[in-house]
Formats: structure tokens, sequence, C-alpha cells
């Protein structure tokens, strides 16, 4: 049976330069609306992590905050895309991040009968994402997102969500490196805006404003009937 839009997910981008809160705010779509994330950035670590050739050559890019291939990202990212039921919405989170991803993204929706429903932009001040984003680590164990002064364990030590004792942070998240994926940012990822906002697909969320009232003016756009 065709699949109908009645039944077909809601799907979305979340954009934002490093540290706007892009996956802290998916992590919540995926808990409170059963959305799947899908972060190329979270894709390229575990491919790293495996120690294959896409992770080696991942980790050199990372380790420099610049970016992976567009179209070798892409042919990933379809693989991921492959797994999911039409009637789940997804966010893309880190994706695309300049123009040729995000033709090669409307490719990847069409060809699997999808479309984009809505491009989310974070719009956040850049100085108070570098002080976000050297304080950030996870939950080896589980990936839950903590923060040295704005999220901190309920008990020190203590992963909120597992119960896990070790924590990790990121190789790239060191305040050079940060700063290279910034300008990565304005160069290449920001004029893909302009492009969304002429097909009526961008609204702007205040992503300074606290975890709990960004979740909410997503949440806002989401349910906009
Ligand atoms: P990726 O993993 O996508 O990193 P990023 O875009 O740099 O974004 P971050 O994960 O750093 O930040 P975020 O916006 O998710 O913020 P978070 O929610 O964690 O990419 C890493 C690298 O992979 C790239 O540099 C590139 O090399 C490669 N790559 C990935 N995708 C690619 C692609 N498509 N093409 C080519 N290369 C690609 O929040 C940050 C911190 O702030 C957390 O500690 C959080 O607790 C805290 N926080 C969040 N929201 C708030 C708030 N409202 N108030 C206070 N604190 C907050």
């Amino acid at each position: 049976m065709p699949q109908s839009d009645a039944v077909r997910g809601t799907n979305i981008i979340l954009l934002g330069p490093p540290g706007a809160g892009k996956g802290t705010q998916a992590g919540k779509l995926v808990a409170d609306r059963g959305m799947v994330q899908l972060s190329t950035g979270d894709i390229l670590r575990a491919a790293v992590k495996a120690g294959t050739e896409v992770g080696r050559m991942a980790d050199e890019i990372m380790k420099a905050g610049k970016l992976f291939p567009d179209e070798l990202m892409a042919e990933i990212l379809g693989e991921h895309l492959d797994g999911i039921p039409l009637e789940k919405g997804i966010i893309f989170d880190g994706y695309p991040r300049t123009a040729v991803q995000a033709g090669l993204l409307d490719g990847l929706l069409g060809s699997r009968g999808r479309t984009l429903d809505h491009v989310i932009e974070l719009v956040v001040d850049e100085e108070a994402l570098v002080d976000r984003i050297t304080g950030r680590f996870t939950c080896a164990n589980c990936g839950e997102g903590y923060h040295d002064r704005y999220k901190l364990p309920a008990k020190d030590g203590i992963c909120d969500r597992c119960g896990g004792t070790e924590f990790k942070r990121r190789p790239d998240d060191n305040a050079e490196t940060v700063r290279t994926r910034m300008a990565e940012y304005r160069a290449k990822t920001a004029p893909i805006l302009p492009i969304y906002a002429a097909r009526g697909l961008v609204s702007d969320v205040d992503g300074m404003a606290s975890m709990e009232a960004v979740e909410a003016a997503i949440a806002d756009v989401l349910d906009r009937p």
C-alpha cells in the first residue's frame, strides 16, 4: 500500500554553528516525538572509533575542523536513510553543511519519497559558543551530553541517564579547532540558508535562550498548523 502524507514523518534540518545546540535539541526531539536523529558528526565519529578507512580519513579532517567530502558524506548518509521507515520523522543534525550537500539532500529525500518540512536555524552568539563547546563532555557509555557549568550530572561523576562513571571530551573541542569550525560554518554553511528561505522553509529560533526555551520554540514551529 502506498504510504500517504498522513503517515509520513516530519523531516527537519537543525542548522547552526558548532555548539549552537543542534545535538542537544535533536536528543529532546527523539525523546519527546520519537523522531530519528541523523547526526553526520556522530556517524563520522563512529567510523573513527571503528577504525574503518572512512574513519581514518574523517579523523584527520575533524581534528583540523575542516569538512568531510560532500559526495562521500551523501553516500554514507543515504545508507543510514535507507533503514528508516517513512513514517518516522528525521532530524538532520549537522547536514547539510554546503550548498552541494543541500542539493544532494534533495535527491536523497526525493528518491525515498520524503520531503523536507522545516529548516530550523539556531541563532547564536559565536563568542559564547566557544565557552559552550570547550566546557562540553559526554558520558562514555550512553553519550548523554553535559557541560562544566550549564549541565552537570545531578550526582557528581555519575551519568543521570545510565549511571555510567566515565566521561569523555571530543578531540576537536579545543579553542583553536572550534575557531576553524566556526569559519567553515560562516563560509560554507550559512550561505545555504537563503536557498531554504526562498522555499519558505526557514524558522529562526533564539539559540541563546535556555535549553527549555529553545525546546519550546522548536515545538512551536513543528506544531504550527
Ligand atoms: P558535528 O559533530 O556536527 O559538530 P558541530 O556542527 O561542530 O556541532 P557540535 O556537535 O559541536 O554542536 P551542537 O550544535 O550539536 O551543540 P550541542 O548540542 O552539543 O561535526 C563535527 C565535525 O564532523 C565537523 O567539524 C566536520 O569535520 C565533520 N562533519 C560533520 N558533518 C559533516 C558534513 N555534513 N559534511 C562534512 N563534514 C561533516 O551543545 C554544545 C554544548 O552547549 C553542550 O555542552 C550543551 O550542553 C550546551 N548547550 C546546548 N544548548 C544550550 C543552551 N540553550 N544553553 C546553554 N548551554 C547549552
